[in-house]
């Protein structure tokens, strides 16, 4: 059996415009995980992700929502809201590394309290019936949490645990912890998925060979700079798909065409394709020529004719 591959939630990156473009002509993708839903100050849930993950926004299945909560009373409350709407499977966010964010156990902020993360999660289990799934890193201040958290986990009904295998403090630098990532393996009996710097088929390649019993990869950045990367993985192949710039093409229109349904801001659509392609360039060799390009596109019919030229450009 093929191993599964799932899209990582990036914040202001894999929302909804870029889910749907992605499903409707890229694939090889299990599960679709969406940016976190948290509370605002005055007690409601916040309205961009709560708008990111409505049925209507979401025709396509496979789109798991997450949310960071740091009490049982306010996961109950957007768990909820999301059962309401639909959904049957929640992911609780333990891994946000952001100072702002972890000095409010929030995040990865609540690693280094095992029995809070223990007690919240008993909670709400008494109160909704919403399957709950983990995604996590491996500790705050060290990856060394992780240690005392999985086994009491074991005792807790949950769908799944992804492990981003830094600690809350290293943010995005250095590299990932692999020795204690395959630590952590003979200590859950939950479906764990490995998801951390997963760039490349050789890099797939390779954490497949350290780690052969993990059968789920999460992968986040560098789904964003090759979105076939998911293809190739399947295809066991290091070269893009032959037809590669048309789907791209298609993918870039689609992108773009849902942005502009939604929003008749141009200014900050064409700042939001300027943050994309800081990622997709990354797959180019001329990249970063292609990224100029779109910096310096002043209008959406501009940029619109840099995705119908972008053969002629690479
Ligand atoms: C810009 C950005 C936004 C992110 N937003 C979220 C988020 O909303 N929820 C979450 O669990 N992780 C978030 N992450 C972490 C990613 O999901 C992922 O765990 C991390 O980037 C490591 O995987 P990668 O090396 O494949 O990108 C974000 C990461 C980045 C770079």
């Amino acid at each position: 059996m093929r191993d599964l591959l799932h899209l990582a939630p990036l914040q202001s990156f894999t929302d909804f415009h870029f889910r749907n473009a992605f499903q409707a002509v890229l694939g090889d993708v299990n599960r679709f995980y969406a940016p976190y839903l948290k509370m605002a100050f005055d007690g409601s849930i916040k309205e961009g992700p709560k708008f990111d993950v409505l049925p209507q926004n979401n025709p396509f299945e496979k789109v798991v929502p997450q949310l960071m909560a740091c009490s049982a009373a306010e996961f109950l409350i957007m768990a909820n809201y999301l059962e309401n709407i639909g959904y049957d499977e929640v992911n609780w966010n333990l891994g946000c590394p952001y100072p702002m964010v972890a000095k409010r156990d929030l995040g990865s902020g609540i690693l280094n309290k095992p029995s809070k993360i223990i007690s919240i999660l008993d909670e709400v289990q008494k109160q909704t019936s919403i399957k709950i799934g983990i995604k996590m890193r491996m500790g705050y201040e060290d990856t060394s949490d992780i240690l005392s958290i999985l086994p009491a986990l074991n005792n807790i009904d949950l769908s799944e645990i992804i492990i981003h295998a830094r600690f809350g403090k290293q943010l995005y630098n250095g590299t990932c912890d692999l020795d204690r990532f395959g630590e952590c393996i003979p200590l859950s009996k939950h479906q764990l998925i490995y998801n951390g710097d997963i760039n490349s088929v050789a890099d797939f390649r390779r954490l497949k060979k350290l780690f052969p019993s993990i059968t789920q990869w999460m992968i986040g950045r560098g789904a964003i700079s090759n979105p076939f990367i998911f293809e190739m993985i399947q295809d066991d192949s290091e070269e893009l798909p032959d037809d590669f710039v048309i789907v791209f093409k298609e993918f870039l229109s689609l992108l773009l065409e849902s942005y502009l349904h939604h929003s008749n801001n141009h200014g900050n659509i064409l700042l939001k394709m300027c943050h994309y392609w800081e990622y997709f360039a990354l797959n180019f060799q001329n990249g970063k020529k292609l990224n100029r390009i779109v910096k310096k596109s002043k209008s959406v019919s501009e940029y619109s004719n840099f995705i119908a030229n972008l053969d002629s450009l690479i």
